[in-house]
């Protein structure tokens, strides 16, 4: 085979090889690097997923936060990230000094205990500083576990937070983080969608805003939306997630239909009917997959001195299960 006939597809296959390499996907990864991953998930399936693999190197096509977590499960693997820039509004909303401090401060407040929850989408410095991690797949779980007697703070989705506040029923003090994503869902284009179209089921991820779960008929992590797409046919869905989920969906249950909920429009625009897209998960791209493959780098690394306490809190949550 010359150079020139041999598909991005193909040579990543074969530096996969060449590096004893998996290739771990978001959900929200586009279409292309999802065709080509060895595994697909959410921030749980994937974290659960690279404690259990055997290989020598783990190339995480997501964000940062997901990738670190990787990394604290697996200190002896090299960990890549196509574009180690790939970020996240909520990990960037809560520094681990900000929490540290504000932890202090409720702490002395309150003159009580406190039991930190930590949404993943956080540092590993934040996760640190916290008793458990959970994400959106098994945050009710984690919630409902937490001690009785300790208050809870809740760090760092607001949205997800006041979610759980209902699900569960349990006080906490939550951190005023959010989504940029899921917070640019129009709810009136929303309504106008489902007016449109009666007959569909509408889902969507805990980060949206309240005023979106309300008109949701499932809230769900992306996993969730996978089970709920693989359980029907011939079902219309409003997703209301980022955009990119709905090829994943597709995969999945592909005889049902898949409508993407629409952005707020930009000032001037009428419509914004597909463009709830993550700027962050869309840095990784096929380029940057190979280059990573080939060159052993961006290598994601973790400070060893809040590696024992950061494992600590992911460890404790999957001892809790999904
Ligand atoms: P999931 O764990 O549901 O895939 O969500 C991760 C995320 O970042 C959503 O924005
Ligand atoms: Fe972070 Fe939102 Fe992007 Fe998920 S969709 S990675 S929460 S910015």
């Amino acid at each position: 085979m010359t150079s020139q006939t041999v598909s991005i597809e193909e040579r990543i296959a074969e530096l996969k090889k060449e590096r004893n390499a998996i290739i771990l996907a978001h959900n929200y990864q586009e279409s292309e690097i999802q065709e080509v991953a060895d595994f697909l998930g959410d921030s749980l399936e994937l974290a659960r997923k690279s404690a259990e693999i055997d290989c020598d190197t783990i190339v995480f096509c997501g964000v940062h936060f997901m990738a670190e977590t990787a990394k604290l499960l697996n200190p002896n693997k090299t960990v890549l990230l196509p574009d180690l820039d790939a970020g996240c509004s909520l990990a960037e909303g809560c520094t681990a000094e900000m929490l540290k401090a504000y932890q202090d401060h409720l702490r002395a407040k309150l003159n009580q205990e406190i039991y930190t929850i930590a949404y993943v989408n956080c540092s590993a410095g934040v996760k640190a500083l916290t008793d458990v991690c959970c994400t959106s797949g098994n945050a009710v779980k984690v919630v409902e576990q937490a001690p009785k007697d300790k208050h809870i703070l809740f760090v760092p989705d607001f949205h997800l937070g006041s979610w759980l506040k209902k699900q569960t029923g349990r006080e906490m003090t939550l951190w005023n983080g959010s989504c940029s994503v899921h917070e640019s869902i129009s709810r009136r284009d929303l309504m106008f969608l489902k007016q449109e179209h009666p007959d569909a089921i509408t889902i969507a991820h805990p980060e949206c805003v309240d005023g979106i779960l309300d008109l949701a008929d499932e809230v769900l992590s992306t996993a969730g939306m996978v089970a709920i797409a693989k359980k029907h046919s011939n079902q219309k869905f409003i997703v209301g997630t980022e955009a990119n989920m709905i090829h994943r969906l597709r995969r999945e249950g592909p005889t049902n239909i898949y409508l993407p909920a629409p952005g707020i429009p930009a000032p001037g625009e009428a419509s914004c009917a597909s463009c709830v897209h993550c700027p962050h998960m869309g840095l990784n791209t096929m380029d940057k997959l190979e280059a990573c493959l080939r060159d052993g780098s961006p290598e994601v690394v973790v400070d060893p001195a809040i590696v024992p306490a950061a494992r600590r809190a992911i460890e404790n949550m999957l001892a809790i299960g999904r």
